[in-house]
């Protein structure tokens, strides 16, 4: 009986059945294979489209939009909140921050009755203390919950103003209009944390100058003590608090020397724009698709096309590259299962934010309905479920 559940449940989740597109389980997305998307949507400051691919056994990115009151109140104010993380090590912190930063932003929004980088920067401190102490409680039963962590990009646009913030290696890039030449350019938004960027390494040194070996060139990949190649997160609690640095933590995440200073941070870096009418959107998108196409590349393919399934194409462009750097054939690549798919790509995730200039220039007390759309991967019901060695 129990074997014919199992088989139930695997005709429903099998991935790569291809037989049906069903829905994505909460958020009016569909899912086809691997991919979830959300061809078309309204916020509250124009349409958005958004999509997911999975290549991890289990879905390491997770990402949200949230349109409507961006406080615990019904007077607002109203905006849109744009939320793209990259997990590694597991998906347990991108999940969590899935389910808590936004309550965060919206409880301190409540309490200074306004959006403010103040207000975003205690939303990710609250989200980082938040994991802390679930890795504190399962530390003793699951210890390498110590080495799980996630990138965070978010972006709010709230009265004209949009504010990106961010840890790791996801980016926000803006498609600006050009008046003289008619163009449509890219403006790149966020700043990265990844040890690949010299100023990133500059940074690591200046804050750890006692330690010389605190980022090292390992296999062509420069790491941070050899480890991660992102120098700010969320999680990642092995490198940030020295308890967490030993057994029973596999062997290979513990560090020789105990350290006294975190060595990753998770403190975003915080820009703020005021929207122009020449802005005509936003992609948000996990390093997963950056390493595929170019800011400019991306843009274009935006701008030439209609909108509706932008982050869908943006996806498919991405792996039609990522099939082509291995010399396979796309429709083969999409047969491959989730697992080992990430030999050929990662999770990738995408997110464009169309902006209508009549709807930016309008007060942020104007009330319109929240929507809220997450993205889902094929995750099954529990670990022991999944296909393939457990
Ligand atoms: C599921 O998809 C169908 C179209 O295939 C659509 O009519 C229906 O509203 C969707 N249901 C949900 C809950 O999104
Ligand atoms: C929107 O959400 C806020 C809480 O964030 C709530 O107070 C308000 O009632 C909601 N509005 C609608 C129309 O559901
Ligand atoms: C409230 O907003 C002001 C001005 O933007 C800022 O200086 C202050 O730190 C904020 N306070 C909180 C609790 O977020």
């Amino acid at each position: 009986m129990l074997s014919g559940f199992m088989n139930f449940l695997w005709a429903c989740f099998r991935p790569c059945s291809g037989r049906h597109v069903h829905n994505g389980s909460d958020s009016g997305g569909r899912q086809d294979g691997l991919l979830w998307y959300k061809d078309t949507g309204h916020h509250y400051n124009g349409d958005f489209s958004m999509a997911v691919v999975q290549a991890n056994n289990l879905l390491e990115d997770q990402t949200q939009l949230e349109s409507g009151s961006l406080s615990l109140q019904e007077s607002g104010p109203y905006g849109t909140f744009v939320g793209v993380y990259d997990g590694h090590g597991g998906p347990e912190t991108s999940r969590f921050i899935n389910t808590y930063l936004f309550q965060h932003l919206k409880r301190f929004t409540s309490e200074n009755q306004s959006m403010s980088v103040e207000v975003i920067k205690k939303a990710f401190q609250s989200t980082e203390e938040g994991f802390l102490s679930v890795v504190s409680k399962q530390w003793t039963m699951k210890p390498q919950i110590a080495a799980v962590g996630s990138c965070c990009l978010v972006g709010v646009v709230c009265g004209g103003t949009l504010y990106i913030a961010n840890l790791g290696d996801s980016r926000a890039v803006l498609g600006r209009h050009v008046k003289a030449t008619g163009e449509v350019i890219a403006i790149q938004l966020s700043d990265e944390h990844n040890a690949c960027i010299e100023s990133v390494r500059q940074e690591l040194h200046s804050a750890h100058p006692d330690d010389s070996q605190i980022v090292v060139l390992k296999h062509n990949v420069w790491r941070v003590k050899g480890l991660i190649q992102i120098s700010r997160s969320i999680g990642d609690v092995y490198l940030k608090k020295a308890e967490f640095n030993r057994a029973p933590l596999y062997a290979k995440f513990r560090l020789r020397e105990p350290f006294k200073r975190p060595i990753l941070s998770s403190d975003p870096s915080i820009s703020v724009h005021q929207l122009q009418p020449r802005d005509q959107f936003i992609i948000f998108a996990s390093d997963g698709l950056w390493e595929h196409l170019s800011n400019q590349e991306a843009v274009d393919i935006v701008q030439n096309h209609p909108r509706t399934g932008s982050a869908k194409r943006l996806v498919k462009v991405a792996l039609r590259k990522a099939a082509k750097k291995r010399e396979i054939r796309y429709s083969d690549l999409k047969k491959i299962d989730r697992g080992v798919r990430r030999h050929f790509h990662d999770d990738i995730t995408v997110v464009v934010l169309f902006l209508n200039s009549n709807l930016i220039s309008r007060a942020s007390s104007i009330r319109a309905p929240n929507v809220s759309v997450k993205g889902a991967g094929v995750n099954l019901p529990s670990n022991t479920l999944a296909p393939g060695p457990t």
